[in-house]
């Protein structure tokens, strides 16, 4: 096909890929630069709640839903010790952090982070220290949060307020130890014992939770996918999820390519889960490991040193990436792509949630929504149910990165319990409309129920404190559905949202 023909996408309601993980709409919070303190938790500021919460912030991440999330760290829990953050604030350390070399006041810690997960209805999902820390030290933490009070950690829990265990199902062993620059960073092999002896004595504390085991910190360390093998060998029937991490950028200024990079994200996804069937295969084992993109997102422009040093101090402005309508668009087909491999990624947060390359930025009282928010928000809300396998006739581009790809990006959702199906539609032209026909196969929708579209001109457009809604969501006109097809144009540099009712 090519650039100036129409588009198709054909819809089978019963052709499901899998159903949808609710966990791939998650979060990450790391003790770094303002995304704890000025971002969740600032007892000074005017919105702050009994517990020194943002109120503002809290109602923005309710909004966006997220269904777990990631804390401490990051780089931030190879070196931190988890006991610095309980018990009575004015006891609590001031530490010297060595990951973003910031003064670490520790008086947000454990319990305030898993009521802060209560305040917005997220399941905690708590990273041990595997690399300063000790087996001992992660065992004694499953121990503080799950154990009923009656031994030495538990009962510290309880004497803090809390008495009843809070019930931590998901775990991190660690956080991007194949990174030479990570604090206390192991070899493949080091590491994989390390996490195996973490993880018994872990689960001889509570045997339901859940454990990520740490993939490589990207698909371009010089260790992939090596790194991956040994660990999955070692932890096979120990863990239940086996991590990835990606940070995109445009650093070439390259925008036809950076809009293609699923191509990259696809082919690092492919390749991960052969690496579980092997493994599996080789292991003559029963039991399934699933995938956790437990850190994604776009990051490259505050990317110098300065942007990840905190000369000391508290509270520095750390990586506080600003998002503009291209990199909206490529986190919009990060999604889709997370709902095309619902198979095998059952979890995935976004790396991170304020302030810190998050799609939302605290300034004194006012709160920004960036452009990355609004596919995030999409997203949580529309996408349900099963994930299908949808046939896509797009006209074409041409890439200097990746050659000739399809304009359209695209992924759909069925929600039986809903009767609803959604589309998700990336157009990547820079220029071009495309008239766009989407057909039901199996079953003809009454009507369109929501319509909603981010787009714009101007691929470096962003949201700013001057003029903070640019880049918003807006409802669309839909056409009637005749006959089982609906005939739509979508404009270029546009991510289209689409639920029928059936
Ligand atoms: O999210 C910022 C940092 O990126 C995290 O601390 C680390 O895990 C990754 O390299």
């Amino acid at each position: 096909m090519n650039s100036s023909a129409n588009a198709r996408i054909y819809i089978d309601t019963k052709r499901a890929i899998s159903e949808i993980s609710p966990l791939l709409f998650s979060g990450f919070a790391e003790h770094m630069g303002r995304c704890i303190y000025e971002g969740i938790y600032d007892p000074a500021s005017p919105h702050a709640d009994q517990n020194g919460f943002r109120k503002d912030v809290l109602a923005a991440l309710r909004e966006l839903n997220y269904r777990s999330m990631r804390y401490p760290g990051g780089n931030f829990v190879s070196g931190y010790h988890w006991e610095d953050g309980i018990g009575p604030k004015e006891l609590r350390p001031r530490r010297r952090e060595l990951a973003w070399q910031s003064i670490e006041t520790n008086q947000f810690g454990t319990d305030e982070f898993l009521q802060f997960c209560r305040e917005i209805n997220t399941e905690p999902m708590l990273a041990v220290n595997m690399g300063t820390g000790s087996i001992q030290d992660a065992a004694n933490l499953v121990e503080y949060c799950n154990a009923p009070a009656g031994a030495r950690f538990s009962n510290m829990r309880a004497a803090n307020g809390h008495r009843e265990p809070y019930g931590v199902k998901y775990w991190c062993l660690g956080n991007e130890m194949d990174g030479p620059w990570q604090i206390g960073h192991l070899d493949a092999l080091e590491y994989a014992k390390k996490a195996r002896e973490a993880a018994k004595l872990m689960r001889l504390h509570d045997n339901a939770i859940e454990l990520v085991l740490c993939g490589s910190s990207s698909s371009q360390m010089p260790t992939y996918p090596e790194w991956d093998r040994i660990g999955l060998e070692h932890c096979w029937e120990l863990v239940n999820y086996h991590s990835m991490h990606y940070y995109a950028g445009n650093l070439a200024g390259d925008t036809p390519s950076y809009l293609a990079l699923n191509a990259v994200l696809e082919d690092y996804i492919d390749s991960v889960s052969g690496l579980l069937r092997y493994v599996k295969a080789k292991a003559r084992s029963k039991h399934d490991v699933y995938l956790s993109w437990d850190e994604w997102n776009v990051w490259y422009k505050a990317r110098e040193p300065k942007d990840m040093r905190g000369n000391w101090t508290e509270t520095p402005h750390l990586i506080e990436e600003v998002y503009n309508l291209e990199d909206a668009l490529v986190v919009a087909q990060w999604l889709n792509l997370f709902l095309r491999k619902a198979d095998v990624l059952k979890i995935a947060c976004i790396a991170q949630i304020v302030n810190v390359i998050a799609p939302i930025l605290t300034k004194g009282n006012n709160l920004l929504k960036q452009a990355t928010y609004y596919p995030l928000l999409m997203f949580s809300q529309m996408a349900s149910g099963n994930s299908l396998d949808v046939l896509v006739e797009s006209p074409r581009y041409e890439t200097k990165e990746y050659g000739d790809m399809p304009l359209l990006d695209v992924s759909a959702a069925y929600d039986p319990a809903a009767n609803k199906n959604t589309i998700f539609i990336v157009n990547r032209s820079l220029a071009e409309r495309v008239p766009l026909e989407i057909r039901w196969q199996d079953a003809k929708p009454k009507r369109f129920a929501s319509a909603q579209q981010l787009a714009g001109d101007d691929p470096k457009a962003a949201n700013s404190w001057d003029n903070p809604n640019q880049l918003i969501t807006q409802a669309i006109d839909t056409p009637r559905i005749i006959d089982g097809a609906a005939q739509l144009s979508l404009p270029p540099l546009s991510f289209t949202a689409l639920s029928v009712e059936f």
